[in-house]
């Protein structure tokens, strides 16, 4: 399995994730923020909407995982990476590259909100909604995307094309 057509170029990404961090940055009206980013899919995302966010913003990490290298999901979600983070009174902003049943946002969102976080929203670069199982309120989405495998900025496909500049379906994966 390859990349296939591209669904969202670098520039158009650029674009959305400079809208995505003004929103951000409007509804934070200066408070400190604390960004959450779920790893490994959501780092190329962080990177670029920190650039955008200025000094307010704190970011911790937190690893999930639930794919197990393939392109189904198995339902189960496993956390890890973050024994040390304490979100109390926090304004906790949760970033993952996509979601897709929402098992994975669900997940980490009920462990941020077992730790007193003053509030939680929820950001990812696409939305995938056909495939929802768990309903969910996403506060900030850079774009929807079909009911297609997708790889490149920091999506992988068993570790692969991460560092492609663009969002391409991964050709073979839903034939
Ligand atoms: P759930 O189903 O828990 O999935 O909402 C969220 C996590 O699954 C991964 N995922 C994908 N990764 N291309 C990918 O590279 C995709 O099309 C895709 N759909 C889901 C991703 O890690 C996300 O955090």
């Amino acid at each position: 399995m390859k990349p296939g057509d591209v669904l969202f170029t670098a520039d158009q990404i650029a674009r959305r994730v400079a809208e995505l961090a003004a929103e951000i940055r409007r509804d934070a009206a200066e408070r400190p923020l604390t960004i959450l980013a779920i790893l490994h899919g959501s780092v190329v995302f962080l990177a670029d909407l920190l650039k955008h966010l200025g000094s307010a913003v704190h970011v911790e990490l937190i690893e999930a995982s639930s794919y197990r290298g393939g392109t189904a999901s198995s339902g189960q979600v496993i956390l890890s990476r973050y024994g040390q983070l304490d979100l109390a009174g926090r304004d906790v902003l949760i970033l993952d590259d996509i979601v897709d049943t929402g098992h994975t946002l669900a997940a980490v969102r009920k462990t941020v909100e077992a730790m007193g976080p003053r509030s939680v929203r929820t950001c990812v670069l696409l939305d995938k909604p056909s495939r929802r199982k768990v309903a969910m309120d996403i506060d900030y989405c850079g774009f929807e995307v079909p009911d297609v495998f997708v790889v490149g900025y920091g999506l992988d496909y068993a570790g692969r094309y991460r560092d492609l500049p663009h969002v391409a379906r991964l050709e073979g994966a839903d034939d």
